[in-house]
């Protein structure tokens, strides 16, 4: 069997220490806000593997129908020979491409989940008995070390989850990808489009209720994390499209006034009725959009693919003799 290695560069600790700083900032303030990072605990990952099963949740599906359309041509445009995946969760789509890739040595998947990253990298060690799969549990938004792999190499950004992030931690994170992208590599993005709001609101609020729940587990992680006393039951779950942004946020309402205990912070918070906790926005783009972020952080766009303009599949190439714009920050490295 090939080796399956992971790298730890979160540790428990620093975990623990992120989230209790995201609570206490996110819960003393208004509006209230948490990071969409903490929806991922070992159930939420498999909530959300649920969701992306859904009839209203377009965006896996159609990613997945752009892979397999395009992973022969875009194995021919890049030769890679390492994939490197941020948020590579189960895996699952990455497969296409996997199997598309013929020169491929070495997968990267990089995610915040361990359970995710544990069960993909052993079912395909046993598939890919050839390939070497070198894991790494890491925020990747916080940047990243990662071990010399052979060239070329493809970095892909899948599922739509540069949507989750605030345009200012885009940019950031796009220049941060370009510091790793020597001449000849690549990095694929899929970026979920704008498109009409009824749709983007049901793929967010499904009928059977399992967003709903997903969403709702933050609650739970909180409570078993900082012995928080949040009644999931007291909150309602809320998709609602902001047309300025171009985003759609995930929210939960409070149903009464009431509040909830964070002893672990030694924190008591007090909701309104009503009131809104915003637990995640996913961005839908423009190809114009995506376009001039990319170029701000040195990248260039001669590949790019939609499906019916649903959602778009984009290979981006470092700009010749170009440098990652202004956030550009150190901290990804890859010798
Ligand atoms: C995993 C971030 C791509 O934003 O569509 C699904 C998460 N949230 N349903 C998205 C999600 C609600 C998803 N990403």
């Amino acid at each position: 069997m090939s080796p399956f290695l992971i790298t730890t560069t979160l540790t428990g600790e620093a975990t623990d220490a992120a989230l209790r700083a995201d609570v206490l900032r996110g819960l003393t303030k208004t509006p209230k806000t948490l990071p969409p990072r903490w929806l991922y605990d070992a159930r939420g990952s498999e909530l959300y593997t649920r969701i992306m099963e859904l009839p209203e949740y377009y965006p896996c599906r159609t990613e997945r129908d752009l892979l397999t359309a395009h992973a022969a041509e875009i194995a021919a445009i890049t030769g890679a020979r390492t994939l490197i995946e941020l948020g590579s969760g189960s895996s699952d789509k990455t497969r296409h491409l996997l199997d598309a890739l013929p020169d491929l040595d070495t997968y990267v998947p990089v995610d915040v989940s361990e359970s995710a990253l544990t069960q993909a990298g052993h079912r395909l060690t046993t598939e890919r008995p050839d390939l070497n799969v070198h894991a790494f549990l890491a925020d990747f938004t916080a940047g990243l070390a990662l071990p010399g792999s052979p060239g070329p190499r493809l970095v892909a950004f899948l599922g739509g989850t540069i949507g989750n992030l605030l345009p200012v931690e885009r940019i950031a994170l796009l220049s941060s990808i370009r510091s790793l992208l020597h001449p000849g590599d690549a990095l694929l993005l899929g970026v979920d489009l704008l498109k009409d709001e009824r749709a983007l609101v049901r793929a967010y609020d499904d009928a059977t209720g399992v967003t709903a729940a997903f969403n709702k587990n933050v609650l739970h992680v909180l409570n078993r994390s900082l012995d928080a006393d949040f009644d999931p039951d007291a909150f309602d779950h809320v998709a609602r499209f902001d047309a300025a942004k171009e985003w759609i946020e995930m929210r939960l309402r409070a149903r009464t006034a009431h509040r909830v205990k964070i002893p672990a912070l030694d924190l008591e918070i007090s909701f309104t009725a009503g009131e809104d906790l915003r637990t995640e926005v996913s961005a839908k783009f423009r190809e114009q959009g995506i376009r001039g972020e990319l170029f701000i952080a040195g990248m260039q766009l001669p590949h790019w693919w939609t499906h019916h303009g649903l959602y778009g599949l984009a290979l981006a190439t470092p700009t010749p003799g170009g440098r990652a714009g202004p956030g550009r920050r150190p901290g990804f490295l890859l010798p």
